[in-house]
C-alpha cells in the first residue's frame, strides 16, 4: 500500500505525486470555456468529450479506468527489440509494477489546469515526460506533450508511434449499436494525423447525418510530421494483440498508410508513426499531439496552430495564467498554509461544475451534460464570489423557470433563460427547489444593493404541471408555448420579487398530515424519492420559515431603500395573503389544502393578467406571521429526546405519515439535514444547539470518514422514504460523509456564531481528504466520503460552492448589507499565522480587496470584535453592528478599478 501523500510545490496549488499509479479512480479535469471536456488519469486513460454525444475518446465510468485499455498512449520501440510505452500502458509495464524491482519511477505534477507525468526506466536508461491540457482558446482539442529523454550511456535508436483509440460518437452508443456505429466510420488520413467522420450519428436525436469530426494530429516538437498512420484499430493492434501490445508497435510494421487514403467501416484509432531517431545520451526528442473534436467544420489548421515545443509551451503558459487568474480572485491565508492551497482546488470546482454540470468525469457516468434546478442556483452563490459578472443575468433567467404554483421547469436547456418541459408530463415536483433562488438572490443583493432587481419583470415557465405534483393541465399542449398567458392571450410578467413570493407561500399551504410541507419527489436528499404521498419535509419546512423572514427583510430594504410602499402582484395571488383576505386557521391541514386548492384552480390555464396592489408592511406581516407559526409548529412539535436523553430535530415523515427518526427496535435513526436547516433556519435555539451539536457527534461523527455521516444506519430498506436506503450504508446519500450536507452544516453553525463548531466540521473533511493514502483524492473537496474512507465524486459537486461560500462570509466574514461591506469574521485561534494574522482576497463592488486581519491577543472568535479598519493606509471609519464592521458602499466604489487594495483590520 502506498503511504505517500500529494504535496504542494510553488505558491499555485501546484502538487506532485509519487507513483501515482499505485492508486485507482484517480482523476483530473481538464476543460476550455469552449467546451472542451477531458479527464485524465497517471496513466493517460479517462475521456474526451464535449457533449453527451461528441465523445472523441471513449465514455469511461470509474470502473473502466481499470477495466478498459484505450488511452492516450505514446510507444516507444527501442533499437527494434524493446517495447516501451511512455504512459506505463503496455502489458509488460503493467506486469512489472507488482515486481519488487520494478525498474520504473513515476512522479506526478499537476497544476491549474494541467497534468504532467514522468516515467523513468532506469533499465532502459529512458525517462518520458507527458504533459496534457486543454488551451483557453476556441478550439474544443487537447493538446498532449511527449518528451523522451536518453538517460543511460549508449545512443539509442527510438521509433515513436501514438496509439490513441478515436471512438467520435455518442455516449449512448456504448450499448446501443456499438458495432453497427462503427460502420459509419469514414476514417481519413490526413496531413499530420488521422480523422474520424463518421456518415451518420445514431443517438436519442434519431439518426442523422453527421458534421463533427474527430481527429489525432501531431507533429514532432520541431515540426517534423507523422511518416505514417494505422489508422484502423484492427490494423494497429494486429490479430491476437491488445491496446496494451499492439501489433503495429511490438512487430514494428512498416506497412503504414500514406496521408490521402480512405478506410470506411472500421473502429479507428490516432495512431501516427514518427520517423526513426537516434538518441545521443543526455538528449531529447518532443512530439505533440492534438485530440480534437470538431463541431463545426473548421477551418483552423490544427497542427500548424498547436503542434510545435514552442505552441505548446506558449498555449500551456497563457492556460497556466488564464485559470491562476480566475482563482487568483478569491484566495485565503492562514496559519495552515497547506489548507490555503487545498482551497484553491476547492475555489476551482464552482467553474468546473459551471462546465461540466453533473456529468463527465468517471464518477459521473449519468445525467446528459447541465445541471438541475438546485444546481444551477446554489452553483450561483459561488460564481458571486468569483464571477459576479455574469451572475445578475444568469439569476434573472432563471427566474423564468419558475411556475405560478410555486414549482419549476426542472428540465434546463442550454441558452440562458431556456427552460423545457417534461415530454412526458411526469408531475413531479421536488420541494426543496423553490427554497435555493432566495438564497442565491439574497446573497447577490447584500453583495451589490442592487434592490431594483426584485423589481424587474420576468414571465412564468407554462407547462401541463398546474398544481405541484397533484393534478395537470389536461388542456395544455407543447403548441401553446412555454411562457404563462393571461387570459387574452397576453405574456403574463411579473416582478422577481413576486416570483419569491409565489414559490414561498403557495409551499405554506402545501402540507402534510403533520402539517410540515409536504415532501413530494424529494428535497434536497435526490435519494428520499418514494415518499410522495405522505412524506414530508420538516428540514426544508424550516428553511422556508427563514426564508420567508428574509423576503420580510427584503421588503423592509424597498420602502427603506427605494421608498416603496406597495407592491403589484397578480390578482389570483392576493388569496395566498390570507392575513390580509381573511385568516384561515394554520393549525388546520384541511383549511390550508382548501386555499391552495382554491389558489391553484384560479391560476391552472392562464391567469386573468389583472394586478392587485398590497401594502408592503401588510405583505411583511403576512410573511411573519406565517414564518413565526412554522417555527413554533416545529418547535412544538419536532424536538426529539431519545432514551439515552439526546436531544435532536426530526426531519421527515415517511409515506405512511411515520416520523423517521428517534429510538427504533434497529437503532437509533437520525439525519443531519434535520439539524442543519433547524440550525441555518434559527428554529433550534441557541440551548439547543449546544444540545444538538452534542447528539451529532455522538450518533453522526466518524473520523475514519471525514466527519459527519449523512445519517445513523437505519438496518431497513425503507420503500417508503427512498431509494437511497437501497444502497448500502456508509455510501452516497445513505449515510456516507456527504460533503454537501457536512459544508451547509458548518454554515449553519457559523451562521448561529457556533465558530469552533463550525470551524470543525471543515477541517475534519479537510484533514481528511489531505490522507492521501486514505482518500485517494487529488487537493479539493468530493461529493462524499465512502465507508472505506475513499473520496468520490471528485471536483463537481455543489459542497465545494458551500465551503467557498462558508470560508468567505462566515470564517473570514466578508459579507454584504445591502451593499455596503460587512466585515464579522469567525476564525478561530489556529487560523492565525505566528504573527496573528489572517488574510483574505476577494472581490466586492468590482474591487479587488485584500483583507488583513490582525488578532493582537489571539482572542477567540466570540471574544473578538472589529476595533479598526485602515483602508490603504488609512484609517476609515464604520459602523459596528453585533461586533461586525460595516462599511459604507461608496468608501469600496471610489477606489480605483484595477488595483488590488488593503484592509488592515485589528480584532480586539
Ligand atoms: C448531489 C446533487 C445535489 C443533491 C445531492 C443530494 O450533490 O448535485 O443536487 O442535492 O446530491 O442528493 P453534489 O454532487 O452537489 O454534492
Amino acid at each position: 500500500m502506498n503511504e505517500q501523500s500529494w504535496q504542494f510545490i510553488g505558491n499555485n496549488g501546484e502538487f506532485t505525486l509519487k507513483d501515482p499509479e499505485q492508486n485507482n479512480y484517480l482523476y483530473f479535469p481538464l476543460v476550455n470555456e469552449a467546451g472542451m471536456m477531458s479527464a485524465i488519469t497517471p496513466s493517460l486513460h479517462g475521456d474526451i468529450k464535449t457533449g453527451q454525444n461528441t465523445f472523441a475518446m471513449e465514455p469511461v465510468s470509474a470502473i473502466d479506468l481499470h477495466n478498459k485499455k484505450s488511452t492516450r498512449n505514446f510507444w516507444f520501440l527501442i533499437d527494434d527489440s524493446e517495447v516501451w510505452s511512455a504512459t506505463g500502458k503496455s502489458a509488460q509495464q503493467e506486469a512489472n509494477r507488482f515486481a519488487n524491482d520494478d525498474a520504473e519511477e513515476v512522479t506526478l505534477e499537476a497544476g491549474m489546469l494541467w497534468h504532467k507525468v514522468t516515467r523513468k526506466n532506469e533499465d532502459l536508461g529512458l525517462q518520458s515526460e507527458v504533459c496534457n491540457f486543454v488551451p483557453q482558446t476556441d478550439e474544443q482539442v487537447e493538446l498532449m506533450k511527449v518528451t523522451i529523454k536518453n538517460t543511460g550511456s549508449e545512443s539509442k535508436k527510438i521509433t515513436p508511434t501514438s496509439g490513441i483509440p478515436l471512438y467520435g460518437r455518442s455516449a449512448d452508443n456504448l450499448r446501443d449499436h456499438r458495432h453497427v456505429t462503427s460502420l459509419l466510420n469514414v476514417i481519413k488520413t490526413v496531413d499530420n494525423g488521422v480523422e474520424l467522420s463518421p456518415t451518420l450519428s445514431f443517438d436519442e436525436r434519431g439518426h442523422n447525418l453527421n458534421d463533427v469530426s474527430y481527429q489525432v494530429v501531431g507533429r514532432s516538437g520541431s515540426g517534423e510530421s507523422p511518416i505514417g498512420f494505422f489508422p484502423v484499430f484492427e490494423d494497429f493492434i494486429g490479430e491476437g494483440g491488445s491496446l496494451t501490445w499492439p501489433e503495429a508497435v511490438v512487430s514494428n510494421k512498416d506497412d503504414y498508410a500514406q496521408v490521402g487514403e480512405e478506410f470506411t467501416g472500421y473502429e479507428a484509432v490516432g495512431a501516427l508513426r514518427f520517423d526513426d531517431v537516434v538518441l545521443e545520451p543526455g538528449s531529447e526528442k518532443s512530439y505533440v499531439l492534438a485530440i480534437v473534436v470538431d463541431e463545426d467544420g473548421s477551418e483552423v489548421d490544427i497542427a500548424q496552430k498547436y503542434c510545435s515545443a514552442e505552441k505548446f509551451d506558449s498555449y500551456l503558459a497563457d492556460n497556466k495564467e488564464f485559470w491562476e487568474e480566475k482563482i487568483g480572485k478569491v484566495e485565503f491565508e492562514s496559519g495552515d498554509e497547506k489548507f490555503d492551497d487545498w482551497m484553491k482546488w476547492v475555489t476551482l470546482q464552482p467553474t468546473l461544475r459551471r462546465i461540466y454540470g453533473c456529468s463527465f468525469l468517471p464518477h459521473h457516468d449519468y445525467g446528459r451534460g447541465g445541471r438541475g434546478w438546485r444546481d444551477l442556483w446554489q452553483d450561483c452563490l459561488s460564481l458571486l464570489l468569483m464571477e459576479p459578472d455574469l451572475v445578475r443575468d444568469i439569476l434573472y433567467n432563471n427566474f423564468a423557470g419558475v411556475r405560478i404554483d410555486g414549482s419549476n421547469a426542472t428540465i434546463i436547456g442550454s441558452e440562458p433563460g431556456e427552460f423545457i418541459a417534461d415530454r412526458n408530463n411526469i408531475s413531479r415536483a421536488w420541494m426543496d427547489h423553490g427554497a435555493w433562488p432566495l438564497l442565491t438572490t439574497k446573497l447577490y443583493l447584500d453583495r451589490s444593493g442592487d434592490l431594483e432587481f426584485l423589481l424587474e419583470e420576468q414571465t412564468y415557465f407554462k407547462d401541463a404541471q398546474s398544481h405541484r405534483t397533484q393534478k395537470i393541465d389536461e388542456n395544455w399542449s407543447p403548441e401553446d408555448g412555454n411562457e404563462l398567458l393571461t387570459t387574452d392571450d397576453n405574456t403574463y410578467s411579473g416582478t422577481i420579487i413576486e416570483h419569491l413570493l409565489v414559490q414561498h407561500l403557495s409551499l405554506f399551504f402545501n402540507v402534510g398530515e403533520h402539517n410540515n410541507f409536504r415532501l413530494e419527489g424529494g428535497d434536497w436528499n435526490d435519494g428520499f424519492d418514494m415518499a410522495e404521498d405522505k412524506g414530508e419535509s420538516v428540514a426544508f419546512t424550516a428553511l422556508y420559515a427563514d426564508n420567508m423572514l428574509k423576503l420580510a427583510e427584503l421588503l423592509r430594504n424597498l420602502e427603506e431603500e427605494l421608498d416603496k410602499e406597495e407592491l403589484e402582484l397578480a390578482q389570483e395571488m392576493k388569496q395566498l395573503l390570507d392575513t390580509i383576505t381573511g385568516k384561515i386557521d394554520y393549525d388546520s391541514v384541511s383549511e390550508k389544502h382548501e386555499l391552495l386548492e382554491q389558489y391553484f384552480a384560479s391560476c391552472e390555464a392562464k391567469v386573468s393578467g389583472a394586478k392587485t396592489t398590497v401594502a408592503i408592511s401588510d405583505l411583511i406581516n403576512d410573511l411573519e406571521t406565517k414564518a413565526q407559526w412554522i417555527k413554533e409548529h416545529i418547535r412544538a412539535n419536532e424536538l426529539i429526546e431519545n432514551k439515552d436523553g439526546y436531544q435532536w430535530y426530526n426531519a421527515y415523515y415517511d409515506n405512511n405519515a411515520q416520523r423517521l427518526e428517534g429510538d427504533y427496535p434497529s437503532g437509533v435513526r437520525m439525519t443531519l439535514t434535520g439539524q442543519v436547516f433547524t440550525i441555518m433556519s434559527g428554529v433550534a435555539t441557541a440551548e439547543q444547539i449546544e444540545k444538538i451539536t452534542t447528539t451529532a457527534d455522538h450518533y453522526l461523527k466518524d473520523e475514519s470518514v471525514g466527519g459527519y455521516r449523512l445519517n445513523t444506519d437505519f438496518n431497513e430498506i425503507k420503500l417508503d422514504m427512498g431509494r437511497a436506503f437501497g444502497f448500502a450504508f456508509g455510501e452516497k446519500e445513505n449515510g456516507a460523509m456527504f460533503s454537501h450536507m457536512a459544508m451547509m452544516y458548518s454554515n449553519a453553525l457559523y451562521q448561529r456564531s457556533f465558530a469552533s463548531q463550525g470551524f470543525e466540521v471543515i477541517n475534519s473533511v479537510y484533514e481528511h481528504c489531505k490522507d492521501f493514502s486514505t482518500s485517494r483524492i487529488y487537493p479539493g473537496i468530493p461529493e462524499y466520503i465512502d465507508s472505506r474512507g475513499r473520496g468520490l465524486y471528485h471536483y463537481l459537486t455543489g459542497s465545494a460552492s458551500w465551503l467557498l461560500l462558508t470560508m468567505v462570509n462566515q470564517v473570514y466574514g466578508v459579507q454584504g448589507q445591502v451593499g455596503d461591506l460587512k466585515l464579522a469574521p469567525q476564525l478561530v485561534k489556529s487560523q492565525f499565522d505566528e504573527d496573528n494574522q489572517a488574510a483574505v482576497t476577494a472581490v466586492f463592488a468590482d474591487r479587488d480587496l485584500k483583507i488583513n486581519y490582525h488578532n493582537p491577543e489571539l482572542k477567540s472568535a466570540a471574544a473578538y470584535q472589529v476595533k479598526d479598519i485602515k483602508l490603504n493606509g488609512e484609517k476609515i471609519d464604520f459602523d459596528l453592528e453585533n461586533r461586525a464592521a460595516i462599511i459604507d458602499r461608496d468608501l469600496i466604489t471610489n477606489l480605483d478599478e484595477n488595483k488590488e487594495h488593503q484592509l488592515e483590520v485589528t480584532l480586539n
